[in-house]
């Protein structure tokens, strides 16, 4: 049985949620799907290019102890060949108003011959045709359905499930931070101690304010149309007002009256444009996106051909549940990529 190396660039709640899955799932994955890995590269910016095509000791990492391999190098593509990497975790800090630098560990991958799959969402709305196509022309995959809403199968769902339709019109809750901060403010909390909770269920990007303002949200939107629509739309497109205007008397007397408020992201194809916006709004009670609880994510999506369909994500609200999840959307791809070799690709 082929053993696939796995390289992974980052290792942060992600990264080490997906190897604890990988652990976890270890015989599942052997004897279910044909699939034995080895971890043969890890790359952060503390410990710099590790590899070792012998495998490097995944139990080890978790623990926190360093490995020393007989090969730490320089930059990216060194340390692919190094790591024999057959599948690249492309799972690096990035600057979703750039996409980089995980395009150029994308393209690196994919030049390298590997399958690659990403949790960032800049590279979706920057480079997807360029990655996409490059993918193609090495017959590797590039996947990404940990991007947006990890942990529920939007790309999956669209790719398989719903094949010629065209996506019309699409409704959502797309940033979990938000919603909690909006929940927490309900209960009377201020908004830095909201703040303080997303940020310890792990769920609040680095710079808090790519979730309070709106940021992430739009990129997801972006990258949403970019996918399911097929119109590259660019963040500067979305209109987008964020949740930093709001005060608890606010959202507390908004949830009394029975028309609480959430973030709210749209998608609409007219006949002649896409009009997307992220803003705050008022919900009424029998609105499906006033229902679910606080760090859940919703997505409601029109078809032409399908009316109405709607993905509800339910995350606890627990610490890990939102890196658990992309994790687990991390791994999906992979069994995905790795699948699709033997029965041709979709
Ligand atoms: N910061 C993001 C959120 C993480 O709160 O939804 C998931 O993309």
């Amino acid at each position: 049985m082929k053993v696939y190396n796995l390289a992974l660039i980052g290792f942060g709640h992600v990264g080490k949620a997906l190897v604890r899955h990988l652990l976890l799932k270890r015989e599942e994955l052997r004897d279910r799907y044909g699939i034995e890995w080895r971890l043969t590269g890890v790359a952060t910016r503390r410990m710099g290019w590790l590899a070792d095509p012998a495998g490097l000791d995944a139990d080890a990492l978790l623990a926190g102890q360093l490995p020393s391999p007989p090969h730490a190098l320089q930059n990216v593509e060194q340390w692919l060949e190094a790591a024999q990497a057959n599948v690249l975790f492309e799972l690096s800090s990035t600057n979703p108003h750039s996409g980089q630098p995980a395009i150029d560990y994308i393209r690196s991958g994919l030049e390298h011959g590997a399958h690659v799959i990403t949790a960032n969402k800049g590279p979706i709305v920057h480079a997807y045709q360029e990655l996409r196509d490059l993918a193609k022309k090495k017959g590797k995959k590039f996947l990404f359905e940990g991007t947006v809403m990890a942990g529920a199968p939007l790309f999956s769902l669209y790719q398989y499930t719903l094949p010629a339709t065209s996506v019309t019109r699409f409704r959502g809750l797309l940033n979990s931070t938000a919603n909690v901060i909006i929940a927490e403010m309900e209960q009377g909390r201020s908004f830095d101690e909201a703040l303080r909770q997303a940020q310890k269920l792990g769920i609040a990007e680095t710079d808090p304010s790519l979730d309070v303002d709106g940021w992430d949200a739009a990129v997801k939107v972006c990258a949403i149309a970019t996918v399911l629509m097929n119109v590259p739309l660019r963040i500067d497109e979305v209109q987008r007002e964020g949740i930093r205007n709001l005060t608890p008397e606010q959202v507390k007397t908004a949830k009394a009256a029975g028309k609480p408020y959430k973030l709210v992201a749209q998608l609409e194809r007219t006949p002649s444009a896409i009009v997307a916006s992220v803003r705050p709004e008022q919900l009424n009670s029998d609105d499906p996106l006033a229902a679910v609880s606080p760090a859940s994510m919703l997505v409601h999506l029109e078809t032409d051909l399908v009316p109405g369909l709607m993905i509800t994500l339910h995350l606890p609200e627990e610490e890990r549940a939102g890196p658990d999840a992309t994790a687990y959307d991390v791994m999906a791809d992979m069994i995905r990529a790795i699948s699709g070799e033997e029965v041709g690709s979709h």
